[in-house]
């Protein structure tokens, strides 16, 4: 079990990343971060965002509930202007798990009122409201939807991976039922209530979210599947294009944003206990993920994502958070990890190349597209440099954001310590130990789903749920 994180100063982390012939770049000038930002018709008060972080803690029922309602105040109070609300499924079928939240006329007062304490408490942490900007992811998880998978297309190495019935191990095979099109198509009203419910409640945007192979970004992928959203580039994109369209036209005064990838990679498995993950086994051409090369599915293409992020800007999109990777089958790659969750193998590579992949992409994004706000991903491993980072990075024009998934968990205030002090409590880094991600796949309690959060630095709350969660 290799370990990487070993840099007692900025200094030996940048000789880490010059031999390993890396551009990650740094910054002691922290000023960048505190520029503000046009989204839209938003002024956001400065350069950093808390991406959508699950907490898994909702009621069965789709609503938020006490530890929801937590998040997101501390998330308030912590500084950062803008706050990427997590996934919420827009029909009931489409939740990851039990405990998702879910968008509709039953659970809108109390998404509203997620609104209402997120904006209140960053009112009373930093004096104005006016430039805040929050947002909801809105969600249809497809083959990671927990009832049971809803696949878009046949996918030749994820399918085998994924099973439709525990007692047997059957896992999905050629009788499996794709989604057929009325359904897709069905999915667009779905989408634009969802989204005027948002509105609705306060929130300033909606994310149309395709990445992480859930169902949008899985129909990016679809080059396989037949008929009017698979095969050629349009038909991946019609169902997401669709959606956009309409929001845009039935709710002109939201803002419509997305986080998509645009670098799937292939999957990866775990061959045995403290084993670095092995990518499973695959054939060119790989025709079964979007910005991947079909000859060599470990390097990117970004023809594709790049096209179609130029399509969404003429339809209106706003902002656009850019990922990669699956969270249930190539993790180094969407969440760069020290210490890996139960589910997932030791990294293949060091995580500072992880780090470096999502930096080089969403830079070449940016500059092909200056004018669109972009926010980057990938920036927890960076532990306390993870500022330097994000400050150069915004300095080089190579992001316009900079966005903080688990390092939100351990510290949502990074934002006004920064401001106050110029640096970070080095007593609550995220040190990516992804008990985070092992809460959310604990599922062995009578929810069926365990809340997660951040056992080490939040621990009054956290450390309970965890000493349950770690029994199986
Ligand atoms: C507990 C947990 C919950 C997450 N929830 C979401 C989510 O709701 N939507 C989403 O797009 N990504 C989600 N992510 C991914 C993060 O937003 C982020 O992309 C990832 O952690 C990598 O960023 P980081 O290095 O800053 O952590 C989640 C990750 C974790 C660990």
């Amino acid at each position: 079990m290799a370990r990487y994180f070993k840099f007692r100063s900025l200094a030996e982390l940048e000789a880490e990343s010059r031999n390993l012939g890396l551009d990650l770049r740094f910054s002691d000038d922290i000023g960048p971060l505190f520029r503000s930002v046009q989204v839209g018709p938003l002024r956001v008060g400065n350069s950093l965002c808390i991406q959508p972080m699950e907490g898994c803690d909702g009621t069965l029922d789709g609503h938020p509930d006490e530890l929801t309602y937590r998040r997101y105040r501390r998330f308030g109070a912590g500084g950062a202007k803008l706050i990427w609300g997590e996934a919420t499924a827009v029909v009931p079928e489409a939740r990851a798990n039990p405990r998702q939240l879910l968008i509709n006329e039953r659970t809108a007062p109390d998404l509203e009122r997620i609104v209402r304490e997120c904006r209140q408490a960053h009112r009373e942490a930093v004096g104005s409201d006016d430039d805040l900007a929050i947002g909801l992811q809105l969600t249809h998880s497809g083959r990671y939807s927990y009832q049971k998978p809803l696949i878009a297309f046949r996918d030749p190495i994820l399918d085998p991976r994924i099973v439709v019935d525990k007692s047997t191990g059957r896992t999905i095979d050629d009788s499996y039922p794709l989604l057929d099109d009325d359904y897709l198509k069905r999915l667009v009203p779905h989408y634009v209530a969802a989204a005027k419910l948002a509105h609705r409640c306060g929130f300033h945007f909606v994310d149309i979210k395709q990445c992480h192979r859930y169902l949008l970004s899985e129909l990016l992928a679809a080059k396989t599947r037949p008929g009017p959203y698979g095969g050629s580039l349009e038909n991946r994109t019609r169902l997401a294009r669709e959606i956009i369209t309409a929001i845009r036209s039935e709710v002109p005064d939201l803002v419509v944003a997305t986080r998509m990838n645009v670098f799937d990679c292939i999957p990866y498995r775990h061959i045995a206990e403290g084993a670095a993950g092995e990518p499973c086994a695959w054939e060119a051409p790989v025709r079964s993920a979007w910005g991947t090369r079909e000859d060599n599915p470990f390097e990117p293409d970004l023809t594709e994502p790049a096209w179609w992020i130029g399509e969404m800007a003429k339809l209106g999109v706003a902002l656009v958070n850019i990922s990669m990777g699956n969270p249930y089958a190539v993790m180094h790659v969407i969440r760069p990890f020290e210490y890996p969750p139960p589910d997932a193998y030791e990294t293949p590579e060091h995580p500072l190349i992880g780090v470096d992949r999502h930096f080089r992409l969403a830079g070449q994004l940016q500059e092909q597209f200056p004018q669109l706000p972009l926010v980057g991903s990938g920036y927890s491993y960076l532990q306390e440099y993870t500022f330097n980072a994000g400050a150069a990075n915004i300095r080089d024009r190579r992001i316009t954001f900079v966005g903080v998934g688990r390092a939100s968990l351990s510290m949502p205030d990074f934002a006004l310590q920064l401001q106050q002090t110029g640096k970070l409590d080095r007593k609550r880094v995220c040190r990516t130990f992804s008990y985070c991600t092992a809460m959310m796949r604990s599922k062995h309690n009578e929810l069926g789903q365990f809340a997660a959060g951040c056992p080490p630095f939040d621990k009054e709350v956290y450390m309970p749920i965890w000493e349950q969660a770690k029994k199986k």
